[in-house]
């Protein structure tokens, strides 16, 4: 989604904002541009698709804006308005003196829009960040004072923002705010950086401030004023940024994607460290903040999330009510937001976001807030807007994650559900002692099972060459695996654009089933355990209509050879973890149908790495 980087100093600034765009660029854009002032002129630069294209307009410049030392750039995820050159930020007023870069969504933007062109303001792009140029401009001309230009705008605009802005008439300064988006302030040596996430700015300093909601920052080059919605000064809460300056290198692997899904095993040691001492000793959570009394009472558990998360959290109610008996419903963020919700002071509310900045989750988590619900996150940013609505917190610790696609965070995700589902089991007695026993035991040594998959994975590169040219794909499976087969799909639809869906193995036969002829490969999901014969009638109902059918099995079982055209043979675990087994191999089928194709896979089209806008 969009991403902002300012800066203000002594150093060349466009090379500070295209870096730090480059940093933010996993997020997904379709657009670029950057504002900088450089004797007492603003110069704006944009470029239609990826930053190489910004690159170029501006080595065509390069004379104007060599001497400039502050300036404000953006990516933009088109939301209103195509992903032109004319939309692309920063944006200007009539006089063309300010510029603006926006992350979010202008609500109100169609009222303010036409109050403004009352008053003369010329428009020339669909985006509602323009209103909002327009509009600080006006009070600018009121107040002839940025900070207090961007106070009053502010208090007229309604919905989701971060602002960057720059004037040309005041003396070298970046006024920024937010709302419900993220943004924080890099503090250098007499120098200053703003920046939407965290990457952009890493590799300059580890002191930052992050914005609160409303709160208003002006930088100069010596000086950094905190304010209030109301222009009153704050004090300045500066904190160590908990990251390392990652170079984001690929590692020798050709797509980031690729590289993290290799890095599954190493993040599934790392959770688990301090947490499983031995599988005889309880499980150690001291991130929840939940006493052993209420736990024991909980009746009734929600979960909220999207995409990805969404598939995790539903994997999180199967394993939380098969080991603590307590009722879960999982719902998709912007769903749960926009009805009459039953959530009280008695539910648990679990959020699921990678990102932890995810409009719709955080908005739902809000909504959960206010009636008293305890808020647990599990998120991979315990930095995070959502972090910090958490009661408790569980960070997943997958490090960062390039590539759009979510591949180790959902493993990481799985893993934390996995360890909260048997914390409240031994807390509650819920959980036969063998069966946590061996469950612990086992959680442990998927790692060492993900490395030997990982180790041939030549036989699921040539079964994805011998799909790739399908039109679309089925995965099926049943109980615990389903979300897995809707993960799988998500996967493959996300970075192939193949029409890729998942079902439940036991609706086939009411609907999805006259879709299947010789063109149709169906993918089961065949783990051993509860529902295996079941899930295999399923699959000869499906075969029966000349399906090309694969397995994706950790079964011997000979018969398997005579029902299926192509056997993807997984490492034997038990039933109730197979799902942190059964997703790797449909992590990499979508990765190399992808790559065969020759798709973007770690920046696919239209997707976005933190869904910022609802
Ligand atoms: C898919 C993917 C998305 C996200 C979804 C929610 O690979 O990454 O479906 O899972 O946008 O994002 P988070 O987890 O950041 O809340």
């Amino acid at each position: 989604m969009c991403g902002i980087v300012g800066y203000i100093g002594d150093r060349p600034v466009a090379d500070i904002l295209i870096d730090g765009l480059h940093q933010l660029e996993y997020r997904g854009y379709d657009s670029a541009g950057i504002a900088v002032k450089c004797e007492d002129k603003l110069h704006i630069y944009k470029a239609e698709g990826k930053l190489d294209n910004l690159s170029s307009v501006l080595m065509q410049h390069k004379s104007e804006y060599q001497n400039a030392t502050m300036g404000i750039g953006h990516i933009r995820w088109a939301t209103h308005g195509a992903p032109t050159v004319v939309n692309a930020h920063p944006h200007t007023c009539n006089c063309g003196n300010l510029a603006i870069v926006h992350n979010g969504i202008i609500e109100n933007y169609k009222e303010l829009r036409e109050k403004l062109e009352k008053q003369g303001a010329i428009f020339r792009t669909q985006t509602d960040t323009e209103t909002v140029a327009h509009l600080i401009a006006y009070k600018y001309a009121e107040t002839k004072d940025l900070t207090k230009a961007v106070q009053l705008a502010t208090k007229e605009i309604e919905g989701a923002y971060a602002l960057c802005v720059i004037h040309n008439e005041e003396k070298d300064k970046i006024v920024a705010t937010k709302r419900n988006a993220p943004l924080l302030v890099g503090i250098g040596e007499g120098e200053y950086f703003v920046a939407s996430d965290v990457p952009a700015i890493i590799k300059y300093t580890k002191k930052a401030v992050y914005l609160e909601d409303n709160q208003i920052v002006t930088l100069t080059k010596n000086n950094i004023v905190l304010t209030d919605e109301c222009g009153q000064e704050l004090f300045l809460k500066i904190e160590t940024l908990p990251w390392e300056p990652v170079a984001l290198s690929k590692m020798g692997y050709k797509h980031f994607m690729l590289k993290e899904i290799h890095e599954q095993p190493d993040v599934i040691r790392n959770i688990l460290v301090g947490k499983i001492h031995t599988s005889e000793e309880p499980i150690i959570l001291n991130e929840v903040k939940l006493t052993n009394d209420t736990l024991k009472n909980l009746n009734r558990i929600q979960i909220i999330a999207c995409g990805t998360s969404l598939h995790a959290a539903m994997i999180g109610k199967y394993i939380i009510e098969n080991f603590c008996g307590i009722a879960v419903d999982v719902e998709a963020s912007s769903e749960y937001i926009y009805r009459k919700n039953v959530t009280d002071s008695k539910t648990l509310v679990i959020g699921v976001s990678q990102s932890g900045e995810t409009a719709d989750t955080l908005t739902a988590i809000k909504q959960a807030k206010a009636k008293g619900s305890h808020i647990l996150i599990i998120t991979n940013r315990p930095d995070s807007a959502m972090a910090r609505e958490a009661d408790s917190l569980i960070p997943v610790s997958a490090g960062i994650e390039v590539s759009v696609a979510a591949t180790k965070s959902y493993v990481a995700q799985l893993v934390s559900f996995y360890l909260l589902a048997m914390y409240m089991a031994e807390i509650k007695g819920s959980l036969d002692e063998s069966v946590l026993t061996s469950l612990k035991s086992d959680l442990t040594k998927i790692p060492q099972k993900i490395e030997q998959m990982l180790s041939h994975k030549e036989q699921i590169q040539s079964c994805a060459r011998l799909y790739a040219n399908t039109k679309d794909f089925i995965y099926i499976a049943r109980g615990i695996n389903y979300p897995t087969a809707l993960e799988g799909a998500l996967k493959l639809k996300e970075i192939s654009y193949i029409n890729a869906t998942g079902y439940p193995a036991g609706e086939l036969k009411h609907g999805p089933i006259a879709m299947l002829d010789e063109s149709m490969p169906v993918l089961s999901i065949l783990m051993k355990g509860s529902v295996y014969e079941k899930l295999l009638s399923n699959s000869e109902e499906a075969k029966a209509r000349n399906a090309r059918m694969i397995a994706l099995t950790n079964s011997k079982d000979e018969k398997l050879k005579d029902l299926f055209e192509y056997i993807i043979e997984v490492p034997d675990v038990q039933e109730l973890l197979s799902p942190i087994i059964a997703i790797v191999p449909l992590q990499l089928i979508a990765y190399y149908i992808a790559e065969y194709l020759g798709k973007d896979v770690d920046q696919p089209r239209n997707l976005a790495k933190s869904v910022t806008v609802e």
